[in-house]
């Protein structure tokens, strides 16, 4: 097992070179509104919209689909995603356009004749694509929340995409380390290859067929996407290959409005995504489990501290494997599960010399890929924020084009539970609360958040990072929370994670110090497992935004390229 853990490690050692830090990488200060994400052009187009008189709301639909265009293999019009949004007059609302399986779906469609689990399905395979929901979502948002129209805010990703731009040293080697990848698929090569050839940095990138899909949603709004011409040619894709995305599917899907997941930390208000995620809920459990200790007291990066976190997380994560799942399909015991009483029951146990074991079910190996969902977090000055946080799954998700749109096909419907207690692609283990069925949302760690001091944003983050999302975005509050830290200490510090199952915890190369380690050990967390660390690209990629008395200031995640652009 571990020996596949280091290999495993090598290899992503070797693709993924320590980056040098742009200028525009470091954080940012601003009085009059700044977005935070992982692509500069992307927050270029935020500011821009702020500096047009746009609010976070539109900042953020905009950044939306520029995401699209400039960072593709997250960044998407063909996947999914979660927008959590404050108003400046206090309101706070979700959007969930997150994707669904398709209405032919059904439960133990990725498993064999033996009922054993078909390996790849579920992510490389026509049937690995769920209802794309990204599109509906942005364009309700805009509609609910936004102040300009539908072409200030699409336009600015339609010139990207049409007019191309210069390939950084991020988008530019992503693509290459995935030329493999996209050869069996030629729409994704027209697009992603020179000609068959790496991308070079510099190189001016185009996506033709994708200007021409914006522009129809552009001209049309949702049906330019879910019916007509777009429609069409994914649903022709889905007929040529045996998947299951219909012309009803699509007509039918719409993105959900939700009340937020609200709760409180040590004084601060925390307002994060409810179910089909899990990110709301699972955060404010361990957060309520560790307001039940000091932890300012015992310090960021003590044993103590450390122990007590992972202690949390192993108790959320194993409640996650049993009872969270889409709401509109299974009764999820959130208000129980994000209670103070049941964080202090579910914490009874926590022994703050010893850690706990959990169960012996099996363990699968958590990969390390590149983030390949991404978060942007957004402020204006008048009080608006907005945390988003949007996916394909995998990096470029099915890594497959459908042919004519531009479009990357996601491959979220290994988000699923295949089967009771096998691990999906993250190692997330799930039962009936996340089992498959028509029309469902898979279940999402995507946890994007604001957290309210005095009623207004003061702290807009999230990440991406599969399983450990959650984990990531509770280390960046409880840094800011706990210990003082301002934004970009609290985002570039080193981070750890446990997800109960497998029973390690993994933790970012030297992020701890030996003593640290090693009395980790002695209290029973035998298995720790480095990942490269800071620079290296470690856990999570939190570009997050944070208010304080002087103004706002905005970070992008130093792990990675991508960059903070306030409002000048
Ligand atoms: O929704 C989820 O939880 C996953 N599909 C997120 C995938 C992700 O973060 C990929 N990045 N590493």
């Amino acid at each position: 097992m571990k020996s596949v853990v280091y290999a495993m490690l090598i290899v992503i050692l070797s693709i993924n070179p320590v980056s040098v830090m742009a200028a525009s990488e470091a954080p940012q200060f601003s009085t009059g509104g700044m977005v935070a994400s992982r692509s500069v052009l992307a927050s270029q187009v935020g500011a821009d919209i702020l500096a047009a008189g746009g609010n976070a709301i539109d900042a953020a639909v905009a950044v939306g689909f520029a995401l699209a265009v400039t960072y593709p293999s997250a960044g998407n019009l063909g996947g999914g995603g979660f927008m959590v949004i404050h108003l400046a007059d206090g309101t706070v609302t979700t959007n969930d356009h997150r994707e669904r399986a398709p209405l032919l779906a059904s439960k133990d469609m990725f498993l064999d004749k033996k009922g054993s689990v078909i390996k790849g399905l579920s992510t490389q395979s026509h049937l690995a694509v769920g209802v794309p929901g990204t599109v509906d979502g942005l364009l309700a948002v805009l509609e609910k929340y936004g102040t300009l129209n539908r072409t200030a805010v699409i336009q600015p990703a339609i010139d990207l995409a049409e007019n191309g731009f210069a390939l950084d040293r991020d988008l530019a080697g992503q693509l290459s380390r995935r030329l493999k990848s996209f050869a069996p698929y030629a729409a994704s090569m027209d697009v992603y290859s020179n000609s068959g050839k790496p991308w070079l940095v510099g190189e001016v990138f185009k996506q033709t067929d994708l200007a021409a899909t914006l522009k129809r949603i552009k001209k049309y709004g949702r049906d330019g996407f879910y019916t007509g011409k777009t429609a069409d040619l994914i649903v022709a894709e889905m007929t040529r290959n045996e998947g299951l995305i219909s012309h009803q599917d699509l007509a039918t899907y719409r993105s959900v409005w939700r009340e937020p997941i609200r709760g409180t930390y040590r004084g601060f208000d925390i307002v994060s995504m409810p179910p089909p995620s899990s990110g709301g809920v699972l955060l404010v459990q361990m957060l309520n489990m560790l307001e039940t200790l000091d932890i300012q007291a015992s310090g960021f990066g003590s044993a103590a501290t450390v122990h007590a976190i992972i202690e949390a997380e192993r108790r959320a994560y194993a409640d996650r494997a049993e009872h969270l799942g889409d709401t509109d399909y299974y009764p999820v015991p959130v208000h129980e599960l994000i209670s103070k009483n049941y964080a202090k029951m579910r914490f009874a146990d926590f022994d703050p010399h010893k850690a706990s074991l959990s169960s012996d079910i099996g363990a699968g190996d958590i990969p390390y890929e590149s983030p390949d969902t991404t978060h942007a977090s957004i402020m204006d000055a008048a009080g608006n924020a907005v945390a988003y946080t949007t996916t394909l799954n995998l990096s470029f998700g099915t890594k497959m084009i459908a042919p004519g749109t531009g479009v990357l096909l996601n491959n979220e419907m290994d988000d699923f539970s295949a089967k009771e207690n096998v691990a999906n692609f993250y190692g997330l283990l799930g039962r009936r609360a996340n089992a498959i069925e028509p029309g469902k949302r898979m279940l999402s760690s995507m946890t994007p958040t604001i957290v309210l001091k005095d009623g207004k944003p003061h702290l807009v983050t999230g990440s991406p990072g599969g399983s450990t999302i959650i984990t990531t975005t509770l280390q960046v509050v409880i840094n800011v929370i706990d210990h003082g830290m301002d934004v970009s200490d609290a985002v570039a510090s080193p981070r750890f994670h446990h997800q109960w199952q497998p029973d390690r915890v993994v933790i970012e190369q030297r992020g701890l110090s030996p003593d640290t380690l090693s009395l980790l050990r002695e209290m029973g967390h035998k298995e720790m497992v480095p990942v490269p660390g800071f620079l290296g690209r470690g856990i999570g990629d939190a570009n997050s935004v944070m208010r304080t008395k002087k103004g706002i200031v905005g970070v992008a995640d130093p792990r990675n390229a991508g960059g903070a652009v306030g409002m000048p």
